[in-house]
């Protein structure tokens, strides 16, 4: 479809804006073409061709049976069915299952090569115990607020940051045969009424609507989801929210319009749990699977209805055909159909815990021998302290179970390292490694004595004897545990550490000279102690999973040289960060307006540091911020290539529509590079990152100071140098024009600056792309 008509369409649908329970189907639903799939599309046509619709409605239904969700075998056509599972960071339903680092940890190396790895070592795992989807990657919630309760099961509030690794975690997935599903499109950017409620009445409150104009969508929060379309992604879960008042699941905008049409998405858009609002007008409107469909407790609104919707005309078969051809392309193009591994039978014990039994299945599912699963290796300087000294509730082991989904908020337990965050995005631990544990395995006790309190409120108490028992002296070190809980179904109402954490660390550096604060947290936090004299490190351990511990000895021992790096912003307090609140008040949660529930999301582009840098606030510490145990230096020279032949124009050339839009917005323009040198005493890995100005063009709102168009992560020896080029795409340097509906390059200069964090810049150069 031409761009006119997409606008026309556009227009036409804005008529019905207002439709909370479907709008009406004026944009003609995009029928997928296969793409760069088209091997697979014929197979999957071929195979579509030969079912009956019984069979058509439950390829585009969940079902029980031993996986999170199902889609129900066809045995005649010898097709087995779909095992799909959560998650992101592991395959919670499945015993000696990895617990893989969460996204936040992964946006915080900064390290394209370890998102990827993450990405293939946990689908060898879906794989291995015969699951052909895996519920994740997530870029949305990209982080507009940092008070958002499922933030940290994504990267970094930055797009560009996040796309890179959101893309590279898909390649890594797709890379061992399994599907990724990118979620959760789009706005879904707080926990808070993110579904419908019923007021006292009995009447419906709708979700909360994310009310995002379309240049911040495209430039924020569409970003990732464009990039991962072009690396050609299965699937992508439609979210909760409203966008613009109408549900993520039926938004014919956001789905035929924008993912399909604009983005040419060749794969299928499948519901988050009861996300489905409607039959034919979510189908109509671009959804192709519902979920989790016919399993029990959910309304179904597909299944038996879709089937009489295709009977009487309101949904074509020919839209149900293109659904199901969706659904089969990236099964074939993964070759799932050859010799993929059975399901584990423990997924199914696992199942039964929170969903459906084995006698509540519809369906009959085969099952393997328990597969073995292989490790994660994990990566992350102490001078032979003689005495160590481990503070707080988060240094020791578990003490509540090893579920952090099965009994949702037991991750609020006071004793214990805080190793993931909790809900769907979490997982069902083999072991876990808690600091203490791995500090006591890896001292030598007859040199270094290991003293430890773990109990926050023994240590905050006014001249704690606790602490006057450690003897004989003040530790050489003192080794403070933070924790910083968030899950799922809820947004956080604090920045500060759990369990007094400021106060037990401003109790221990009291009397502690060298205070080194270790913090497990799901993202942003306030650190007023940070400037304390006797505060000598912090090390920001987000959530590391399994091997929590013996991840934090190796940094601490200096077995590995830390290298992460602030995929956010660290503010000086709370306040700061009002920009972008959580939409919530007592009376909204008392009303009885069903729309009542609106997120207007003004700031615009202006999220994180693009905030504190238009208004010239002070931070703690700013987004790339990051220490190393050796430095770097960057040359001051940026060499500057142009890569295109001819005049650059401010639009891209025409070309057919492919999987991530129009190709011509990957072509790189220009070549920028730069050269790193270890200047320090040990080998490490810096992290260059390129920043642009962009000039104003004809955008309206807002436009950051600053924005990360590119970043590396360069391993060096000492001494050594190396070159480190950034390759800038057509999109890189372009503004979405909202009137054009095409990215522009805006006329003027653009300033190029690169340097370790985006307020550390060492070099600097300028380019007019359209001279
Ligand atoms: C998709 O195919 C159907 C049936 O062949 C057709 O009616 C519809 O217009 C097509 N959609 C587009 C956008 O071409
Ligand atoms: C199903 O598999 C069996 C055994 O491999 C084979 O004989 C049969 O032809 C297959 N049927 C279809 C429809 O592919
Ligand atoms: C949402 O509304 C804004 C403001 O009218 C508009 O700019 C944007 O395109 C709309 N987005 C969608 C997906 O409807
Ligand atoms: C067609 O069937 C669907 C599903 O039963 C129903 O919701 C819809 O109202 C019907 N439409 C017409 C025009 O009969
Ligand atoms: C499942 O297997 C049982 C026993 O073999 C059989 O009776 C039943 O019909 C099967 N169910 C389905 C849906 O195939
Ligand atoms: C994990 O560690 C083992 C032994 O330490 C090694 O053989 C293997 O190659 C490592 N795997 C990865 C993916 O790094
Ligand atoms: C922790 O310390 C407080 C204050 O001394 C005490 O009341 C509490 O019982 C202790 N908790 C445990 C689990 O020992
Ligand atoms: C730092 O620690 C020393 C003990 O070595 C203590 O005397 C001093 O008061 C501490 N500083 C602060 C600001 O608490
Ligand atoms: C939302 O508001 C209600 C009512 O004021 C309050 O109880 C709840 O804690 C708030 N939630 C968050 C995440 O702030
Ligand atoms: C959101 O924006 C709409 C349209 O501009 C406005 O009517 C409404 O009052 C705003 N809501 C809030 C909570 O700011
Ligand atoms: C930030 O500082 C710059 C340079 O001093 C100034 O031009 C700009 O107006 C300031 N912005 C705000 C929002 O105060």
């Amino acid at each position: 479809m031409s761009y006119s008509k997409l606008k026309k369409a556009f227009g036409l649908w804005l008529l019905s804006a207002g439709a909370v329970n479907g709008s009406s189907d004026h944009i003609p639903y995009p029928n997928a073409t296969g793409g760069e799939w088209d091997r697979a599309f014929g197979q999957a046509s071929d195979f579509v061709s030969q079912l009956t619709l019984d069979e058509k409605v439950l390829l585009v239904s969940g079902t029980e049976g031993p996986c999170l969700v199902n889609i129900a075998p066809i045995n005649r056509l010898n097709f087995t069915g779909l095992c799909i599972q959560n998650g992101p960071l592991a395959l919670e339903q499945g015993t000696y299952s990895s617990v893989f680092p969460a996204g936040i940890t992964i946006a915080a190396t900064w390290d394209k090569k370890i998102a990827f790895q993450r990405g293939f070592q946990l689908a060898e795992e879906f794989r291995a115990k015969g699951s052909q989807v895996v519920l994740g990657p997530v870029a949305g919630p990209l982080g507009r607020s940092g008070m958002g309760g499922r933030n940290w099961e994504g990267f970094s509030p930055d797009p560009y940051l996040t796309g890179d690794l959101f893309t590279s975690s898909i390649n890594g997935i797709q890379r061992a045969g399994v599907q990724a599903c990118a979620k959760h499109y789009i706005g879904n950017e707080q926990e808070t009424q993110r579904q419908s409620t019923t007021d006292d009445n009995g009447n419906t409150i709708e979700s909360v609507s994310s009310n995002i104009d379309d240049r911040t969508l495209h430039e924020l929060y569409l970003w990732p989801f464009q990039q991962a379309v072009k690396a050609g992604v299965a699937s992508i879960m439609c979210s909760y929210n409203r966008l613009n008042q109408t549900y993520g699941c039926q938004n014919d905008k956001a789905l035929n319009g924008i993912l399909k049409t604009e983005l040419g998405f060749q794969g299928y858009v499948m519901s988050d749990w009861g996300a489905t609002h409607s039959g034919s007008p979510a189908v109509n409107a671009g959804e192709d699977m519902d979920m989790p469909g016919i399993s029990k407790g959910y309304t179904v609104f597909w299944h038996q209805h879709l089937k009489a919707a295709v009977k009487n005309g309101s949904v074509a078969i020919e839209r149900l055909d293109d659904m199901c051809r969706r659904v089969m392309t990236p099964y074939y193009h993964l070759k799932q159909n050859e010799g993929f591994p059975a399901i584990d039978p423990s997924e199914k014990d696992l199942n039964a815990l929170l969903f459906s039994t084995p006698d509540e299945y519809k369906f009959n599912y085969t099952y393997s021998s328990h597969p073995n699963v292989d490790d994660l290796n994990s990566t992350l300087p102490l001078n032979k302290p003689g005495t160590i000294g481990v503070f707080g509730n988060d240094a020791g082991d578990l003490t509540n179970g090893m579920s952090y989904f099965y009994f949702n908020g037991v991750g609020k337990y006071e004793y214990g390292v805080l190793p993931t965050g909790g809900g769907s995005g979490s997982g069902l631990f083999t072991y876990v490694v808690s600091p203490l544990e791995a500090i006591k395995q890896k001292v030598d006790f007859k040199k270094t004595l290991v003293q430890y309190v773990l109990n926050n409120s023994a240590i905050i108490e006014p001249d704690s004897p606790y602490l006057a028992a450690l003897q004989p002296s003040t530790p050489d070190v003192c080794l403070v545990f933070l924790k910083s809980w968030a899950t799922e179904g809820e947004d956080r109402e604090t920045l500060n550490f759990d369990w007094d954490g400021d106060k037990v660390v401003e109790s221990i550096a009291a009397k502690c000279p060298n205070t080194v604060v270790i913090t497990h947290s799901n993202g942003v936090n306030v650190m007023p102690w940070a400037n304390h004299p006797n505060v000598t490190a912090i090390l920001a351990a987000h959530l590391p999973g399994e091997e929590a511990g013996n991840s934090i000895v190796d940094v601490l021992w200096g077995d590995v040289n830390p290298s992460g790096r602030l995929p956010y912003t660290i503010a000086k307090k709370e306040s700061d960060y009002s920009f972008a609140p959580i939409t919530n008040s007592t009376a909204l949660v008392n009303t009885h307006d069903p729309t009542a529930w609106q997120a207007n999301f003004t700031e615009e582009v202006l999220i994180d540091y693009r905030h504190f840098d238009y208004y010239n606030k002070s931070v703690l510490y700013e987004f790339g911020f990051g220490l190393s145990y050796t430095t770097f230096s960057v040359g001051k020279e940026i060499g500057i290539h142009r890569l295109s032949k001819g005049q650059v124009k401010a639009t891209p050339p025409h070309a057919k529509t492919v999987p991530g839009g129009n190709p011509r917005l990957w072509d790189d323009l220009y070549e920028l590079s730069v050269s790193i040198k270890n200047t320090g005493k040990v080998a490490g890995a810096a992290v260059p990152q390129l920043y642009l100005t962009l000039p104003r063009g004809s955008v309206k709102g807002y436009v950051a100071k600053n924005v990360l168009r590119g970043f590396e992560k360069v391993h060096l020896t000492p001494g050594q140098s190396e070159k480190v080029t950034f390759k800038l795409t057509r999109r890189d340097i372009s503004h979405w024009d909202t009137v054009r509906q095409e990215w522009v390059i805006p006329t003027g200069k653009v300033e190029a600056r690169v340097g370790f964090s985006s307020r550390d810049f060492h070099a600097s150069t300028s380019f007019k792309p359209l001279d």
